[in-house]
């Protein structure tokens, strides 16, 4: 991880010439612009290829910078930043009048995030505005969780890759709902995307129920979340989530497979094992770079054992799941 006064300044001047810079978070790396010029947010939606109704995350230094992209910041909004930023923890809020409407897909509402890291902290300060980030991959792919993972996905010249190592969460974070709560007949904020912070910790923060993330709910209205769009996440190789039980089916009816998995099992050529930890936050930090390193060996399927759905960390194990869902989608 190459990095330095050089590094961070090259990243600034680019920013300001309304050009691209991906940086590290705890979760994926970020495909970095500034937020509120519209030209440089539309070089993000053209370089991903990204759809337009597909609204980015606005990531800001602290809540001052929130304060500047939103039109109210309510006291829960307060309460949750105090708690768990900076981290993984997207909150969707009323726009301010600033923020161009791409950013938001044409939705009132934005999602902002203070992401924990001290390099991408210093970005954000050194540039001095809050910047768009959406996963540094090409729509509908694998998000990175490494700058060489940045660097297949995009050109130098296009995009200037900011190394601040591995990201050590691993998934994307957690999207909730804290505005529109006139339009919900139960005025609950909600969790539109599953990450490592659960619709448990929100709740005991705010001391007021949380909806929990509904696999394949839509809202009405105002536009979905992340991976409202079903298939993401995605390798190019056939991604199927199995059981123990049905391995031996499967494995049978293709010529080669990876098996993912978290527990051990006995795999022989021409199929390949890639064990992950079986704790939740170890699997989720090792999956992406396992589902490419899986998809890299060009087998006719990755099976991907299903993880537990209870015992401790159940609410990781719903993030984690929810993105082999869509991986297999
Ligand atoms: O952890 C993360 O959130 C990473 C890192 C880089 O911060 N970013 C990320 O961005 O995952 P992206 O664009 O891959 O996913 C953001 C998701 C989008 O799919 C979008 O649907 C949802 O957040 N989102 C963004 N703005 C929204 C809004 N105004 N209303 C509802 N959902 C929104
Ligand atoms: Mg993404």
């Amino acid at each position: 991880m190459a990095h330095g006064p050089s590094m961070l300044q090259e990243a600034v001047t680019r920013l300001r010439e309304g050009r691209l810079v991906a940086f590290p978070t705890e979760t994926v790396y970020g495909l970095g612009a500034d937020a509120l010029s519209e030209a440089a947010v539309a070089r993000v939606f053209a370089a991903k290829g990204r759809p337009s109704n597909n609204p980015l995350i606005v990531h800001v230094a602290d809540t001052a910078h929130a304060r500047l992209v939103t039109s109210n910041w309510p006291r829960e909004a307060q309460l949750l930043a105090d708690a768990f930023w900076p981290g993984p923890l997207s909150l969707v809020l009323p726009k301010a009048a600033n923020v161009p409407a791409s950013v938001t897909a044409n939705s009132p509402n934005v999602a902002v995030r203070c992401p924990d890291h001290p390099l991408t902290l210093e970005l954000l300060r050194s540039f001095g505005k809050p910047l768009v980030g959406p996963s540094a991959n090409k729509s509908g792919g694998v998000s990175p969780t490494c700058a060489q993972h940045v660097r297949e996905a995009f050109d130098d010249d296009t995009v200037y890759v900011l190394d601040g190592g591995p990201c050590t969460a691993g998934i994307e974070s957690t999207v909730l709902l804290l505005a529109d709560l006139a339009d919900h007949a139960d005025h609950a904020p909600r969790v539109l995307r599953p990450g490592l912070i659960s619709a448990e910790q929100i709740a005991s923060v705010l001391k007021q129920p949380v909806a929990d993330f509904v696999p394949g709910l839509k809202h009405e209205g105002t536009l979905n979340s992340p991976g409202l769009l079903e298939k993401h996440y995605a390798p190019a190789t056939r991604t199927q989530l199995v059981s123990l039980a049905d391995l031996p089916k499967v494995l049978s009816s293709v010529r080669s497979a990876v098996v993912m998995s978290h527990v051990a099992v006995a795999i022989a050529p021409p199929h390949h094992l890639e064990l992950l930890p079986l704790d939740a936050r170890g699997y989720a930090a090792g999956l992406y770079a396992a589902l490419r390193s899986a998809d890299a060996r060009r087998c006719d399927l990755i099976a991907v054992i299903a993880p537990p759905d209870g015992g401790p960390d159940v609410a990781v194990w719903q993030a984690i799941t929810d993105r082999l869902r869509r991986a297999s989608a």
